[in-house]
């Protein structure tokens, strides 16, 4: 075998080698496992609160604390003009956004969309989000775990 003809050979199968990774990186990917919410576990209590009277004024307007994702989703000062879900996708943990033209939460990574009340509308995230209870006194609302 001339070296020519050696580092050739040599050089195809360095290709076909990382060719090789490429494909066992994908599969893994493929088959990702949920992942961890770094938000409160249920019945633990207060998450936080926020003042209406200078914050979330408008539909749309968001508030992220504790790995939770508050959102204005209408007018009013109810409990019913707000949600509060976990703001780390449950594909890979990414934050998601609020999208307010289509009143759905969008991962910005893969393109998961979420309902208003955490529900998987699109994936690859195969499950929900985890919903928090939002109430509200006077100006103050609360989130509860
Ligand atoms: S991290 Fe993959 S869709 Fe959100």
């Amino acid at each position: 075998m001339e070296r020519e003809e050696f580092l050739s050979k040599l050089g195809l199968g360095v290709l076909m080698a990382c060719a090789g990774c490429g494909l066992v990186s994908c599969s893994k990917k493929g088959d990702a496992s949920p992942a961890q919410s770094n938000a409160p576990a249920p019945g633990s209590g207060t998450v936080f609160t926020a003042d209406l009277s200078n914050s979330l004024l408008n539909v749309g307007d968001v508030k992220v604390a504790n790995g939770v994702i508050l959102v204005r989703i209408a007018a009013g000062n109810t409990a019913s003009s707000f949600t509060a879900v976990q703001v780390a996708c449950t594909h890979e943990g990414t934050s998601i956004n609020y999208n307010q033209g289509q009143g759905i939460f969008i991962c910005p990574l893969h393109g998961s969309e979420f309902s208003t009340t955490g529900q998987v509308l699109l994936g690859p995230a195969t499950a929900s989000l985890q919903k928090f209870t939002v109430t509200v006194n006077g100006t103050i609302a609360t989130v509860t775990a």
